[in-house]
Order: C-alpha cells, then structure tokens, then sequence
C-alpha cells in the first residue's frame, strides 16, 4: 500500500495553490518507497502486442523512439536509453495501487500509470504534456528541470518524439527514490537519469472541447438522437435573401443548445465517453464462467475486484434511477440500485454489504455475472 505523504503543505493547499497551476517538487511523498514492479518484468509487459510501449534513445546524436512490442533490448547497450511503457496499472495490481494515494481526485480524470526505465542519461528529451503527471521516483536517481508555461516552440525531433526548445528552468532538482514531481498541462521539463532508475508517472487527462464536441456529435448519431428539425413557424416576410439575421440565428443556437440542456442525454454521453478506455485492459475472462448463484455464494464470501484501469461512473443527473457506465456502455437498474451502483463506481473492491440493495435485482445481479465471466471484476479465489 501507498500512502501520499505531504509535509510542506496539506492536500487542501495542494489543490487551492498547485493542481493545474504550478509544478512541485513533493519530498519523500512515499517513504521507503519500493518499485511495485521489476524492470525485467516492465520489460517483459513491453514485448506483449497488446502493451503500448516505447524505446527512446539517440543514435549518433539524434533523437530515435520506437514502438513496442520489442523483442530484445541487447543491442541498447548500458546507457542514453529508456523504455517507457503506458498503463501498467492494466496489467499490475501492484502498480494499478499507486493510483490509489491519489483518489483526492476522481477517477475520470485518471489516464494512466506509465513506467519508465532509463538508463544513466537517458530521458525521452524537452518536451511539454497535455495532462497533469505526479512524476514518482522509484529505484535510482534522476535530474529534473521544469520550466514555466510560455510561448515555447515545440518541434518533431523525431517523426515520433514532439520536442520543445530550450528552456529556463523554474525548477532543477534531483530526485531521489520516494520523491514526487508534480507538473501541470503546458510546463516544458526535461528528466535525465543519473543512474538506472525508475520513474511511474501517474496521469491525468482532460479532454479538449473539440474532443467532447466531437464524442457528443457520434453519439447522438449513434444514439439517433437530436433529429428535431429546425422550424420557424410564424416567420415574418424576409427582406434580405443572404442574410442569416440575428433571430435566426438565435434558432440555430437555440436548436444546438437544446442538445447541451438534456441533461440525460449530457449525463449518458459523458459517461458512456468517459467511461472508456485508452488501452486495452487486461481482462481474464472466466474458463468456466459462473452462474448468479455461485456469485451471490462468492460474494458472500468474499470481496469482489475491479480489474485495473476499469473505468466506471455514475453521473448525478442521472444516478437516482440506477444508471451507471461501465467501460464505455451505459446500464440502468432503477432506484433502488443506487447505493450498489454508487459503491461499485466509488471502490476498486466491494463486499456483499456494499451491492446488498440491488442483489434482489436480476438485472443488477446478471450485469454483475457477466462482468465477472468477462473479466471486468474478480474474485481473488
Ligand atoms: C519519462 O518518465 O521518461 C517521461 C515522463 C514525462 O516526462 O512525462
Ligand atoms: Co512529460
């Protein structure tokens, strides 16, 4: 287990004063802490197809970045390289257990865990991201700048590798195992590794307005909805045949906005989006999958598991009638199902006391069936 330690300043402040707005170094955020994962086991995750890995380096002086799977490292030689592999939280529980220190911050802004191994000085080069990172140090130490937000110049050092100018640095610091960096969107850095060393980057997204616009447009097709035509009933004799006028245009406004202001129709959207996965989840379905009694026998028994980087939410609007979004769909078990839902959401493992409501529920009680024969949840024995 993981546990966030903060000395400078409470978690309160760190949310008021620093999540996305300024970098900061956290010392010794983990006390003692010790790599949930071997580099020889991350390097093993990195040969396996379904695994999105990259090996950076540079070759006579110039920037090179492949992409898994890999089959072997041995012409890497014992320096200036790094191998960074993307969320290995959906392929360890120890690992998926750093996200945990973090749950001050929901989970549908979580992206990923992504492990870097370097060695001595390697680093993926400058480079600015588009998500919030608490950089946590593990084995072996590394250097760290960190530069302010600013019209920095970014370029492709590689077809593969999007790089940033040179920059001054607000902060250079070293750091050592257990030590946390936190960097928000658009504040270039650059880490170098002073001797071979791990470093688990625990991820946030946000998603731009055109990505939401975007998903929104595919699921309302999807979903066949929004297929009210415009109308303009009562439309005085109009003078100027080019012109779009302002009350028209209020209409066309109006008929967009009517999408924004259904608040189900928002609410199963971004849920349904949300909700989904960036890479594949490492989900073992059942040999012999179970029935609702050899479940309900379980359950009682034991606590059930969600498999790391499963993404599920329930949406305000839309929970007081048992709605939830499980891996990018949308299921609805009535009110009654509410608190069930609400703790399935809210717990990375559930016990029978928590799902008590909706276990009289078939509906709730397949879903439940079918998610663990398709490896969504689990029971550890
Ligand atoms: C790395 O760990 O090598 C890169 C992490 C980052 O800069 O986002
Ligand atoms: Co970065």
């Amino acid at each position: 287990m993981f546990i966030l330690t903060l000395a400078e300043f409470t978690l309160d402040d760190f949310m008021q004063h620093y999540w996305q707005q300024k970098p900061v170094v956290i010392r010794q955020g983990f006390k003692k802490f010790v790599d949930p994962i071997s580099p020889e086991d991350l390097a093993g995750l990195a040969c396996e197809e379904q695994v999105d890995s990259r090996l950076v380096y540079k070759k006579r002086g110039k920037w090179q970045a492949e992409n898994g799977p890999f089959e072997s490292y041995a012409h890497l030689g014992k320096t200036g390289w790094s191998l960074i592999v993307q969320a290995v939280n959906h392929w360890s529980p120890e690992v998926a257990a750093l996200v945990k220190p973090f749950d001050f911050i929901p989970k549908w802004r979580l992206d990923d865990v992504m492990i870097s191994y370097s060695t001595p000085k390697g680093g993926v080069g400058p480079h600015i991201d588009l998500y919030d990172v608490f950089i946590c140090q593990g084995s072996g130490r590394r250097q760290w700048r960190v530069g302010d937000r600013g019209a920095h110049r970014q370029f492709a050092a590689h077809a593969a590798l999007l790089h940033v100018d040179p920059f001054d640095a607000i902060i250079d610091v070293e750091l050592l195992p257990g030590d946390i960096l936190y960097i928000p969107p658009g504040f270039p850095h650059d880490g170098v590794s002073l001797e071979t060393s791990m470093s688990f980057s625990v991820g946030f997204r946000g998603k731009s307005a055109c990505d939401m616009l975007s998903g929104l447009a595919d699921h309302v097709i999807d979903k066949e909805l929004g297929s009210t035509l415009f109308s303009d009933p009562g439309r005085p004799i109009h003078h100027k045949q080019g012109q779009i006028n302002a009350t028209d245009f209020a209409r066309i406004r109006a008929q967009l906005q009517s999408i924004l202001d259904d608040d189900s129709l928002v609410a199963d959207f971004a849920g349904s989006f949300l909700s989904r996965t960036k890479c594949q989840l490492d989900l073992q379905a059942l040999d012999e999958p179970m029935d609702a009694s050899q479940m309900l026998l379980s359950l009682a028994e034991q606590p059930l598991v969600r498999t790391g980087g499963l993404r599920c939410f329930y949406v305000d609007a839309t929970v007081a009638q048992g709605v939830c979004y499980v891996d990018g769909e949308r299921h609805a078990f009535g009110a009654k199902a509410k608190a069930a839902i609400r703790a399935l959401c809210d717990h990375d493992c559930v016990t029978h006391t928590h799902l008590r409501g909706a276990l009289q529920n078939p509906a709730f009680v397949s879903a439940i069936v079918q998610w663990i024969n398709a490896g969504y949840w689990y029971f550890e024995d």
